[in-house]
């Protein structure tokens, strides 16, 4: 029974793997027992990461440099971790990025760019690595987007990033489509305000703080530890028979809004 959220024998892929929320979900992998390929842009945080990640649960952790905006850069990740491990069963999308601004003279550029890292490069990600899965018909996607993809701010500037979200949140479900006969679930898990540098302008805003969390039914945020358990379980055979689910991992925050 306990065995069925063991990952042995299985081949991860953590891209944002060296930020607050993937950083967590790469360790719980690896704790399971999955070898793990950290991957994005600052290649000396990853491998520091990789380090630490490996020494607390001995399971094989491996830095990849990687931008997801660049499809070629994306390709040649594919193509590393392949060398490396032979094949790949768990891919995470934890990159990310939020820039706000408000709705009237919102800059094209910031806009943009939010849709390149947040929604193109999920889905350069998928596509590269889902090649594998698709042969292999097997396989586990799990894309991290947020209670943004369904619930505004009470605050402006977020127009950019509620909607990167909402595409994530539909990317999740068609590609749950397109892929389940292939044996691939592809789910997506949206959390609330966690604490990691991309939440910093909420985080040291005491007022937003304040109104922000009189919202949660559990009043409070959430850590990312609050995120590993829900990775491990949608990685894992436990969660076989679900796929095209956005998991809302929000101390109720949707239940009410
Ligand atoms: N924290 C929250 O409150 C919260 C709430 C809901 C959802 N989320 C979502 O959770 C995910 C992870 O966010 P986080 O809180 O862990 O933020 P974070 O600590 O800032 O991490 C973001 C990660 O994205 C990577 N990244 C950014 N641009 C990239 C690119 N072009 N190519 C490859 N990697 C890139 C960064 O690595 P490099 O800089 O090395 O590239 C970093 O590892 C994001 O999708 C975010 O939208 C966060």
């Amino acid at each position: 029974m306990a065995d069925m959220f063991r990952l042995d024998g299985k081949v991860a892929v953590v891209i944002g793997g060296a930020g607050g929320i993937g950083e967590i979900m790469a360790k719980g992998l690896a704790a399971q027992g999955a070898r793990v390929a950290v991957a994005s842009r600052n290649l000396k945080k990853l491998e520091d990461i990789a380090r630490e990640i490996q020494a607390e649960t001995k399971s094989e952790t491996v830095a990849f440099q990687a931008d997801v905006t660049d499809k070629d850069s994306v390709s040649r990740l594919g193509e590393q971790v392949l060398k490396k491990f032979g094949t790949v069963d768990i891919l995470v999308n934890s990159q990310g990025i939020n820039t706000k601004n408000p709705a009237i003279g919102f800059p094209v550029k910031d806009w943009d760019q939010l849709f390149d890292v947040n929604v193109k490069g999920t889905m350069l990600a998928c596509s590269e690595f889902g090649k594998v899965m698709v042969e292999k018909k097997k396989g586990k996607v799990i894309n991290v987007s947020s209670v943004r993809g369904v619930r505004a701010t009470f605050w402006g500037g977020n127009e950019g990033y509620c909607a990167t979200k909402g595409a994530v949140d539909m990317m999740t479900r068609s590609l749950a489509s397109e892929w389940a006969p292939y044996n691939i679930n592809v789910n997506a898990i949206a959390p609330l305000l966690i604490r990691t540098p991309l939440a910093a302008p909420t985080l040291n805003d005491p007022a937003k703080l304040e109104k922000y969390v009189a919202n949660v039914p559990f009043k409070r945020i959430g850590e990312p530890q609050d995120l590993m358990g829900l990775c491990v379980f949608l990685a894992s055979s436990a969660s076989d028979f679900i796929t095209g689910q956005i998991i809302y991992l929000d101390g109720g925050l949707t239940a009410v809004g």
